[in-house]
Formats: C-alpha cells, sequence, structure tokens
C-alpha cells in the first residue's frame, strides 16, 4: 500500500514531531512539503517547501492530507480551506479558538467528507490506553467520582503561558482549552456513554502579576541584580540553563544558543512584567449522567509536570500517576500496572499517527463525522468551563463565547453593622432604613463591587459605588429573647426584642 502523503503546515515543535513520522515509518507516511515563515527545513528534503500555509494549500501538490500545526489563531482558516481542497486533515488541539471556530470546521468536514482527526496524542499513549482498560473492565464498580490534576509545573508553566505563545487570551485561547482540552478528552473518554450535565469554574491569574515583582527586579533577567535573581525560582537562568528539560523547545539548544535566547528574546523576560493575563490556576467542576462528580484542577505552581487521577467507585478506587495504576478494589487484592512507555508524549506522538494512517486508508465517511464529533464534545465542555460561573448544559449555538468569565454584577454592603451580598433583583431584609414605603434607598456603604469581570475593594468603601434599594416596607424579625438572672439578689428577668427590617430588592448596582 502506498504511504500517506501530507503536506505539513507550521514546521514548529508539533510539526517536527509528526513529520520525524515519516523517518521512522516510511511506508506508512511521507511529507509531501513543509510550509513555515522561518523554520529552517532539512537539508535532504525532497519536496517543496513554502513560506506561509496559504502559498502550500494554493500549490496545488498532490497529497492524501494535510497536518496542521501551526499556532492556535491559524488552525481555523487553515482546516476549512484544507478541507475544501479536498485533504484529509490531522488537526492540533484546539480545533479552534471559539466555539464558533469549531462549528465552522465541524460543518465543513460534514459537507466535504473528509477526516478531521485532533491531537489528542494522550488518548494514543500506552499508558492512557490501559488506563481506559482498566476502567472500562469494571474493576472498582460504576465510577462515583474522579479527581484529576493536570499539574503543568513552575517551569513549563512560566515558559509556555507566562512568557510564551498562550500568556495573552486574546491572542488564542483560554488556558481551559489550549492545555486542558487534553484533559476533557481524557475525562470524556472514561466517561465515554455518560454525558456532562452541569459545569462550573473558578480560576485566576494569582501569582505572574506586576504587584507580585520583587523590590529591585527588573523586566529581564539579565538586567536582574545577582540577590534578587538567586531568591527567584523563575529567573530564566534557572529554567533555561542551569536545567536543560525545556530546551527542546528551541531549535538551537546549545549554550550559547540559550544564552543569547535570554538576553534577546521573550524568554528571557521577568515573570513579572510579561503582560500576561492566562490562568495560573483553575478548577472545574461536572456532573454527569447518573450523579457522577469530576474535578479537574489546573496548576501551575507545582515542582512535577504531571497528571494524576484518583477514580473512586462503587466496588474499589484507582490511583494513576502517568507512570502507574494502582488498583484498590474492596474485595480481593491490590495490583499494580506499569504500562511500557517510550516516546514523546509516553508514545502518542507516534501513535496518533498511526491511527491517522489507518483512518486515512480505511475509514468511512460516517466514521470520520464520528472522529470529529468526539473531539468536539471535550471542546464543548473547555469552552463552557472557560465560560461558566455556574451554568446547566447548554447545546452547540448557545455555547458562543470564549475566555470570558461572565458573572452577574455584585456588591458587598455594609449595613446596619452586618455586610450583605447584593445582586440586581434581589429581595433583601436589613436592618430599619428610615425611608419610606413605595420610595427608593441609595446606600453608598458598599466595601466592594464587581461588574462580573472586575472586582473593586474598597478602603472600606468603594468610591463613588452605591446599591439602589426599592423599599418596600418595614416587618420585624423573629422575637429574639434575652434572659438576665441576679445570683443574690433573686431577680430573673426575661425580654423579648423584634427588630425592625426593611424590605426591600435591589433596583441597581453602579
Ligand atoms: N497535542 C499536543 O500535545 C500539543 C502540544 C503542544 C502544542 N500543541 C499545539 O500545536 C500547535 C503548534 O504548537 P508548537 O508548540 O509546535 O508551536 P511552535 O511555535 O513551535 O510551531 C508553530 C510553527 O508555525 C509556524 N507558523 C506561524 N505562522 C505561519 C504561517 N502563516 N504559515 C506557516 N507556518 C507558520 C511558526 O513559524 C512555527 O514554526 C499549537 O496549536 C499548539 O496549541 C499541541
Amino acid at each position: 500500500m502506498k504511504p500517506v502523503r501530507a503536506i505539513i503546515l507550521g514546521y514548529g515543535i508539533r510539526g517536527r514531531a509528526y513529520a520525524a513520522y515519516a523517518k521512522t515509518h516510511p511506508d506508512e507516511f511521507e511529507i509531501a512539503g513543509l510550509a513555515d515563515p522561518v523554520a529552517e527545513f532539512p537539508a535532504d528534503a525532497t519536496y517543496p517547501t513554502w513560506k506561509s500555509w496559504e502559498a502550500a494549500l494554493d500549490a496545488g501538490v498532490e497529497a492524501d492530507a494535510v497536518v496542521i500545526s501551526l499556532p492556535d489563531r491559524l488552525h481555523h482558516k487553515s482546516c476549512l480551506k484544507a478541507l475544501e481542497k479536498g485533504y484529509h486533515v490531522l488537526l492540533e488541539k484546539p480545533i479552534g479558538c471559539t466555539w464558533q471556530e469549531c462549528v465552522d470546521i465541524a460543518e465543513a468536514q460534514k459537507r466535504t467528507k473528509r477526516l478531521v482527526l485532533t491531537g489528542y496524542v494522550l488518548r494514543y499513549a500506552p499508558f492512557y490506553k490501559k488506563l481506559r482498560e482498566v476502567i472500562a473492565s469494571g474493576a472498582i464498580g460504576e465510577l462515583t467520582s474522579v479527581h484529576h490534576l493536570a499539574a503543568i509545573s513552575y517551569g513549563k508553566a512560566a515558559h509556555a503561558y507566562c512568557r510564551g505563545n498562550w500568556s495573552v487570551e486574546e491572542k488564542g485561547t483560554g488556558m481551559l482549552v489550549n492545555k486542558c482540552t487534553h484533559d476533557f478528552d481524557l475525562i470524556e473518554w472514561w466517561t465515554k456513554g455518560k454525558r456532562c450535565k452541569k459545569i462550573t469554574s473558578f480560576g485566576s491569574l494569582m501569582h505572574w502579576r506586576p504587584e507580585n515583582k520583587p523590590a529591585g527586579a527588573t523586566d529581564r533577567c539579565k538586567d536582574c541584580p545577582e540577590s534578587v535573581r538567586e531568591k527567584c525560582p523563575f529567573d530564566a537562568y534557572k529554567i533555561y540553563y542551569d536545567r536543560t528539560d525545556l530546551r527542546y523547545h528551541f531549535a538551537d539548544e546549545s549554550d550559547e544558543a540559550i544564552l543569547n535566547m535570554i538576553e534577546k528574546s521573550p524568554y528571557g523576560r521577568c515573570v513579572y512584567a510579561c503582560g500576561n493575563d492566562s490562568v495560573d490556576h483553575q478548577t472545574v467542576l461536572m456532573e454527569y449522567d447518573g450523579g457522577l462528580t469530576i474535578i479537574l484542577e489546573m496548576e501551575s505552581y507545582s515542582q512535577q509536570r504531571t497528571r494524576i487521577t484518583h477514580f473512586y467507585g462503587t466496588r474499589g478506587e484507582i490511583i494513576a500517576d502517568e507512570h502507574k495504576i494502582e488498583i484498590l478494589p474492596f474485595l480481593g487484592d491490590s495490583t499494580t500496572i506499569i504500562p511500557q512507555q517510550h516516546g514523546h508524549h509516553g508514545g502518542g506522538d507516534r501513535e496518533i499517527m498511526t491511527e491517522f494512517v489507518k483512518l486515512v486508508r480505511t475509514a468511512s465517511p460516517e466514521r470520520y463525522s464520528a472522529v470529529l464529533d468526539a473531539a468536539l464534545e471535550s471542546h464543548r465542555i473547555a469552552f463552557l468551563a472557560e465560560e461558566s460561573s455556574s451554568i446547566s448544559w447548554m447545546n452547540h449555538k448557545e455555547c458562543g463565547r470564549k475566555g470570558k468569565k461572565t458573572m452577574e454584577a455584585y456588591a458587598v454592603l455594609e449595613t446596619g453593622g452586618k455586610q450583605v451580598l447584593v445582586k440586581v433583583g434581589d429581595k433583601i431584609e436589613i436592618e430599619k432604613l428610615s425611608v419610606e414605603a413605595g420610595q427608593d434607598a441609595e446606600l453608598t456603604t458598599v466595601l466592594a463591587v464587581s461588574d462580573g469581570t472586575t472586582l473593586k475593594v474598597g478602603k472600606p468603601y468603594v468610591e463613588g459605588a452605591k446599591v439602589v434599594l426599592s423599599v418596600a416596607g418595614v416587618v420585624k424579625d423573629d422575637k429574639v429573647y434575652n434572659f438576665k438572672a441576679k445570683r443574690r439578689k433573686g431577680s430573673r428577668r426575661l425580654v423579648g426584642h423584634r427588630q425592625q427590617l426593611t424590605v426591600a430588592t435591589v433596583k441597581a448596582i453602579a
């Protein structure tokens, strides 16, 4: 059988990883061309090369497929064009930077009846295949909850999500869509057949912010005083020069090139001066059919770069940590499985190519649609998680915005010596105000106010903020009793009090 011929768009880290398959499996995969504006192409290339993905797709080269390993923001346009040209596509995740972009690609896939396989390499890795097999075998009964930690490690997180390509959400997608689509994909796969019904998420950029910059630190590590650098774990020299595990991100890994890169490139910037807004930690809570609950936690400040998952079932537990799978049944002996792993992403980079070639060669248009639909499901959950503070399940069309946390406006009001959290429309009872029923009351004792995205906290009150109440009347609270007894005087007194409360509706928060 002839090898599958593919044009690779974007010859960076991922593009090179996919291209390597052509060397190790020449009967399966052949490079039909490479496109990249800056990358150095292999000196022995016998195929055409271009400076842009558009030029590559316009060249009319004979090929079966296109591998899209371009920056996130170029996935949508390039995938649509590749499909319209009749190519099958191996598309790096995320499928699109917004849900609408994903929907566009799904529609184009159905129209053109081509394959779009998403770069979810982990589900092809032997470790995760084995884990899925153990869960599906029923070894721990029915799953009741899953706690999944995606620990990025402080070095990798500083590299990619603070200094690097994914530091500013507007340039691509939110952290959950970019980084955690792998995790959402695994969760979808582990819970196959069940559907996520509810989702909510919390997270923020807590630490890599300008206000946390140490005294005396400068905007680039090369200018930073030694006394400040030595106390900083994120110092570029420690991350790229003293250690070597992140050097694979650069075309030239020599000491000299790394020092030059720290001096001149964005990767030599102080982590507190990168203009980044990507969250550094986020938690997602999900409820699936039948009551299964799942917690996904993304954490930047971990020592190790790993994923640790704890599965609880009606007949036991499984603990998996990317190295070993511990099965702890309630009846019978515990076992530990250590799957064989070799290659990048635990062998997933190689195995996904094997699957891609197989699908291009043998699958039907119905199968192609099913493959993309499965990947869309996890994207949909990731977009919803980005968007949600607490929302129920929504369908394709309803999930439209990306990356913005859209909460309702609220204020924390101080009144009658108490703090009350209020939102517009809330009906509240507060200590009596001297305002007649039917009148409005404007309270300026606002301790904090949020418009849904930005929180302002006062010292103690937020200047210029107010909460407008529409007063309905006055009621009496439940009776409170005060009993006083004086032992030697034989006096016993029981006093009752009903506090008068103003009943009001929150009309506006400004
Ligand atoms: N599946 C995974 O596990 C995984 C891991 C990392 C990254 N990714 C995804 O893979 C994609 C690529 O990431 P990467 O780490 O290889 O990034 P990268 O920056 O190393 O590679 C991207 C390449 O695209 C090239 N490029 C930019 N504009 C171009 C254009 N107009 N035409 C042709 N080429 C162009 C760049 O020069 C660069 O070489 C991203 O979407 C990323 O989110 C997936």
